[in-house]
């Protein structure tokens, strides 16, 4: 593993405990709401084999699980041993059964191809240096007229609102990050590595390249998120 990945692992593993809380305050728990529309958006039938990757501590999974009834055989995927830890000890909570977790790196999944009827990413796809290899790997996993949805932090183009953000998110959201978590870095990582994303036009040619097509994307809560949705043909 090269230096920056062993960073994001290790900066997971460590926040792990605080993950949940931190992310429900932080975002005044709209990442929820995000979660409950990006998994809406993929139309899952029910019976649907759904792949999670970057899954942390499993609320897309959750979220598959509750809006197919049960019925979906889900993988969660993640490289961080202590997001999953978290992740598992939720499911245990829950009796939760249909949800597996594979300790993995989501440039190689270790799944056969064609397997998957959705493949899904929140919040893990700009820690990935490899974008496109990455979403490459997630088309090759999916079957025939699956999708992918993505859903990331994005920056506000512009206007009053992009100011506002950026002093929220650049000054005060590390100072709370950091009391809580007991981790500096993380904190401050998190709007450096957003403002590093491409913009939603830039990230749908990846999508393209990587050969998927009915490639849409939706803005959220003034932009500060953003759904992709593609499908491979
Ligand atoms: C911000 S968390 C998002 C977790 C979860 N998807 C959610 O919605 O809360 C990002 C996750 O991506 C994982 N991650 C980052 N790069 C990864 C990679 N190359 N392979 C697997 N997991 C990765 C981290 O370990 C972390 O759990």
């Amino acid at each position: 593993m090269n230096k920056e990945l062993d960073f994001v692992k290790d900066m997971f593993d460590s926040i792990a405990p605080r993950y949940d809380f931190l992310n429900h305050l932080l975002s005044m728990r709209q990442d929820t709401v995000w979660r409950t529309q990006m998994v809406r958006a993929a139309a899952l039938q029910k019976g649907s084999r759904v792949l999670d990757v970057a899954c942390g501590t499993c609320d897309v999974a959750l979220e598959v699980n509750y809006q197919t009834r049960g019925s979906s055989q889900i993988f969660g995927l993640d490289f961080s041993f202590g997001m999953l830890r978290l992740g598992k000890e939720k499911l245990m909570k829950m009796k939760n059964e249909n949800i597996s977790l594979l300790n993995a790196d989501a440039l190689n999944l270790p799944f056969k191809h064609q397997i998957f009827d959705a493949v899904f990413i929140a919040f893990g796809i700009r820690n990935i240096i490899d974008r496109q290899r990455a979403v490459t790997a997630f088309c090759k996993a999916l079957k025939n007229g699956g999708r992918l949805a993505v859903l990331e932090l994005t920056t506000p183009e512009k206007g009053f609102f992009r100011s506002l953000y950026l002093l929220y998110f650049q000054r005060i959201l590390p100072l709370i990050g950091s009391f809580f978590s007991k981790h500096h870095n993380a904190y401050t990582y998190l709007p450096e590595s957003v403002l590093k994303f491409p913009p939603p036009i830039e990230f749908s040619k990846i999508m393209r390249q990587a050969g998927f097509e009915n490639i849409r994307f939706k803005q959220m809560t003034f932009g500060i998120v953003t759904l992709f949705i593609g499908t491979k043909p």
